[in-house]
């Protein structure tokens, strides 16, 4: 039998080798912190830690986005979760869970584990890391820093980054989501002081 410690092992190769090298906010270090907030919120809200945690891990593969082939992505996961003896059963919970993560499509996840994995990925939208992806993100996409008018980086805060709050699953997730809204308050201040013109 594979202990979890190794499993999770194989899951960081794994997550390590797919988003390495990525440079629009969604690299291993997203997904390491995605997986860390999901286990904290799993202990405080009474889902599966290490589930939690495997599903943080991986939340992003396959995401259209990212990945040239969603089915090719999702495939090599479910072979690697397979070839480390998950049952069919959490195979199947997982996959559920992290159809339902993607803010963009705006879903609501129904069970406690997608709801988990959706806060943890939503809080690292905001406060001090999500505005570092933003512009990031930005950039690697050659959008302007800000704009009078039109989309720009600066303009993501309000399209959504400030709505997030406001639509946290679970207690927990919803406390943390308070304190990095509050910080993003002062740096959109900040920035309007900085940048304003006649
Ligand atoms: P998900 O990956 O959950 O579907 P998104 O792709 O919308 O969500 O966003 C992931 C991250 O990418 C966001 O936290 C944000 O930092 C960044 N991002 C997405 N769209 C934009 C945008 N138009 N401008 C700046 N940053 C963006
Ligand atoms: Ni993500």
């Amino acid at each position: 039998m594979l202990k979890e410690a190794e499993k999770l092992t194989e899951i960081k190769a794994f997550v390590f080798r797919l988003f390495h090298d990525d440079v629009t906010g969604h690299d291993d270090n997203h997904m390491q912190r995605v997986a860390e907030w999901s286990r904290l919120l799993a202990v405080k809200e009474g889902a599966d830690p290490f589930l939690s945690e495997v599903a943080g891990w991986l939340h992003d593969v396959g995401d259209d986005k990212l990945f040239a082939s969603k089915e090719e992505a999702i495939k090599e996961r479910d072979e690697l979760l397979r070839n480390l003896h998950f049952s069919e059963r959490d195979i199947t919970y997982i996959h559920h869970a992290i159809e339902t993560v993607s803010f963009r499509k705006g879903k609501t996840p129904d069970t406690l584990l997608g709801k988990v994995v959706q806060d943890a990925d939503r809080l690292d939208a905001i406060g001090a890391i999500g505005i570092a992806r933003t512009f990031a993100f930005g950039g690697a996409k050659n959008q302007p820093l800000y704009r009078k008018e039109g989309g720009s980086s600066f303009s993501h805060f309000h399209e959504k980054l400030l709505l997030l709050k406001d639509k946290m699953n679970t207690p927990s997730g919803r406390e943390e989501a308070d304190r990095r809204h509050q910080f993003m308050e002062e740096f959109i201040n900040q920035f309007n002081r900085e940048t304003a013109s006649e």
